[in-house]
């Protein structure tokens, strides 16, 4: 994991009816799961920066005019904060598929380790990654470029500012340090509240 660019194998879906499904969320998953889950927990996955570089043509822009939604990118020095979502196993499977639909435009299925504010480790939960190869990769942009995209753009899903005000304000409330980043923050102060 954490190579620039590289496609992970996909994540087998867990059928066992011993196994809890763990779901890691960083991006919509945070402040809108949307699928049942037993518990839920905030934690981080190290090595990681969230970044605004994939284009939303399904959710939260359309295909004359993607919005920008989230992604990881490898950073050694960082760790981006989420929420890890535990699915029982009599539901794993539909849980699974119906996030597999969700974020079709671009993403597929990793494994990760989260890491939880009281010191314990969830290894290998399900991740959903748009790495560069995908066909709805942007990349990197001046901040004011990707304000200026998500302030006009709106999707099925509704306004792409939506999508980023209520990401900032979900993870504020779950604990996570402006500093460590800057990139969501400063962009969701440009777009002000909604
Ligand atoms: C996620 O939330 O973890 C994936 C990206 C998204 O749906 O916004």
């Amino acid at each position: 994991m954490g190579r620039l660019g590289a496609r992970p194998d996909p994540v087998p879906i867990m059928t066992s009816a011993d196994l809890d499904l763990w779901i890691f969320g960083y991006g919509s998953l945070v402040w809108r799961p949307a699928f049942p889950f037993a518990e839920r927990c905030p934690g981080w996955v190290e090595g990681w920066a969230r970044r605004f570089w994939q284009a939303s043509t399904d959710h939260r822009g359309v295909p004359e005019d993607p919005g920008r939604v989230v992604t990881l990118v490898p950073a050694p020095e960082s760790r981006c904060w989420g929420m890890a979502y535990r699915v029982a196993p009599d539901q794993a499977s539909s849980v699974i598929a119906g996030l597999d639909h969700r974020e079709q435009g671009g993403y597929r299925r990793v494994a990760v380790d989260v890491r939880l504010p009281q010191g314990s480790m969830l290894s290998g939960a399900v991740m959903y990654l748009a790495t560069e190869d995908n066909p709805n990769y942007l990349g990197p942009a001046p901040l004011a470029e990707i304000a200026a995209q998500v302030r006009r753009c709106r999707g099925p899903s509704g306004p792409n500012a939506e999508y980023v005000l209520r990401l900032a304000q979900a993870l504020r409330e779950l604990g996570a340090s402006e500093d460590e980043d800057e990139h969501l923050f400063e962009l969701a102060a440009r777009i002000g509240p909604s």
